[in-house]
C-alpha cells in the first residue's frame, strides 16, 4: 500500500501564521503536524509516500527532503492550484499506479494512529473505505448518511442541513477503482473536484464503499484554537523527562519534558509542558498546555496554553496565554499590557519603543 498526503492549500483560516508557516508545518508538541501524519503512515509499514504540495512553494519539500530521515521515500507532487481532493488523486495517478493507497490530509492529527482502520481495509478491500467521526457541527465537513441496515447511502459535502452527525475526517482508503470515479466527476459548485463526489460515484455505480468510525481523538488544525487544543492534547501524552539542565530554584509539576541542552533557571513549570532543545528559560512561569520550541530565550515571563516556535525571544514582563508565536519572533511587552493572547507570524517584533 502507498500513501498520498495532501499538503497543499493556503491555510486562510490560520493567517497570519500561514503566511510564513504552511499549516502542515505548524509544530504540535514541537513536531510539525506533517511529521505526526508521516509517523502514523510509517507505523502501518508504508514506505512510499506521495505528498501533494503547492507548486508555488518549496517549504514542505525543504522540510521533508527525500523522507529518509523518517524512514520513508517521499515523492513531491506539485499542484498548480487547489482544485480539490479528487484533483489531488488525479494528478498523482503516475505515482499511485494501480496500488491500493491511503489518502491522508496533512493537517489532520490522530494521536492514536490509524492502524485498526488500515487492518480492516486490508482484510475487506472495498473500493473505498472512509473514516467518519461524530462532530458537533457537521456543516463544515463531508457528511455520511447511512441506510437503516447501517450501510453507507450517501456522502454530502458541507450540507446546510446535515442528516447525520458523522463527518468524514481526512483519512481515506482506496483501491485503484477510485481512478475511474475521479475521471468521471465534474467540478462542484465551489469549482473543486470533490473526493466525496468521487466516492458517491462509486456508490451509485455499484462499488463497495465502507465507513469506519473513529472514536479516538482527532483534530484538523485549521484554526488557532485547534492548534492550541491539539498541542495540549499531545503534550498530555509526554513521558516526563529532563535531558537538559534545571537549577535548584526551579520547580516542575505534572508531565514536563526538558529537551537536551535546554537550561531552566528560577522557573516554575506546570505540565503538560515541553521545553525544546537549547532553549534558555529564566525567572518564568511556564504552562500548563505550553510547548516552547528549540533555541528560544524566555526571560521574566508568564506563558500558558501556548505554542512558541523555534528561535523565539520573549522578555518580561510579558504575560502570554492562548498564543501562537512564529519562528524567530521577538516579544517584549510592557507591564501595562497585562495578559495578552497573540497570534504572531515568523520574525515579527513586538517591543516597547526605546
Ligand atoms: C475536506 C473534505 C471534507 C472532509 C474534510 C475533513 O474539506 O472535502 O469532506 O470532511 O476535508 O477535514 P476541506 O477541509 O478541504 O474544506
Amino acid at each position: 500500500m502507498k500513501a498520498l498526503v495532501l499538503a497543499g492549500g493556503s491555510g486562510t483560516r490560520l493567517r497570519p501564521l500561514s503566511y510564513s508557516t504552511p499549516k502542515q508545518l505548524v509544530p504540535i508538541a514541537n513536531r510539525p503536524v506533517l511529521e505526526h501524519v508521516l509517523a502514523n503512515l510509517r507505523a502501518l509499514g508504508i514506505t512510499e509516500v506521495g505528498v501533494v504540495v503547492d507548486a508555488a512553494s518549496t517549504r514542505i519539500q525543504e522540510a521533508l527532503g527525500d523522507g529518509s530521515r523518517l524512514g520513508l521515500r517521499v515523492t513531491a507532487i506539485p499542484q498548480v492550484s487547489p482544485l480539490g481532493l479528487a484533483h489531488c488523486v488525479a494528478i498523482s495517478r503516475a505515482f499511485l499506479g494501480d496500488d491500493d493507497f491511503v489518502m491522508y490530509l496533512g493537517d489532520n492529527v490522530l494521536p492514536d494512529g490509524i492502524g485498526g482502520h488500515a487492518e480492516r481495509f486490508a482484510a475487506t478491500r472495498p473500493d473505498a473505505q472512509v473514516v467518519v467521526r461524530k462532530v458537533a457541527d457537521p456543516r463544515a465537513f463531508g457528511v455520511a448518511e447511512f441506510r437503516p441496515d447501517g450501510t453507507l447511502e450517501r456522502l454530502v459535502e458541507k450540507p446546510a442541513r446535515p442528516r447525520s452527525d458523522l463527518a468524514l475526517i481526512g483519512v481515506y482508503f482506496f483501491t485503484a477503482a477510485v481512478h475511474r470515479a475521479v475521471a468521471a466527476i465534474e467540478p462542484s459548485a465551489r469549482g473543486e473536484l470533490e473526493i466525496t463526489d468521487a466516492i458517491q460515484w462509486l456508490i451509485d455505480h455499484g462499488g463497495a464503499v465502507d465507513a469506519v468510525e473513529h472514536t479516538g481523538y482527532w483534530r484538523d488544525v485549521g484554526q488557532v484554537e485547534d492548534v492550541l487544543e491539539c498541542n495540549r492534547r499531545l503534550l498530555e501524552d509526554l513521558v516526563p523527562a529532563v535531558h537538559g539542565h534545571i537549577d535548584s530554584a526551579t520547580e516542575l509539576r505534572g508531565p514536563v519534558v526538558i529537551e537536551a541542552g535546554a537550561r531552566v533557571v528560577r522557573t516554575r513549570i506546570e505540565g503538560p509542558a515541553l521545553i525544546g532543545a537549547g532553549t534558555v528559560v529564566e525567572d518564568c512561569h511556564i504552562g500548563p498546555g505550553t510547548s516552547i520550541g528549540r533555541g528560544c530565550a524566555v526571560r521574566g515571563s508568564r506563558v500558558r496554553d501556548s505554542v512558541v516556535m523555534d528561535d523565539v525571544s520573549i522578555a518580561g514582563p510579558t504575560d502570554l496565554r492562548d498564543s501562537v508565536i512564529g519562528h524567530g519572533a521577538t516579544i517584549s511587552l510592557p507591564p501595562s499590557a497585562g495578559p495578552c493572547s497573540l497570534v504572531v507570524g515568523a520574525a515579527t517584533r513586538i517591543e516597547p519603543a526605546a
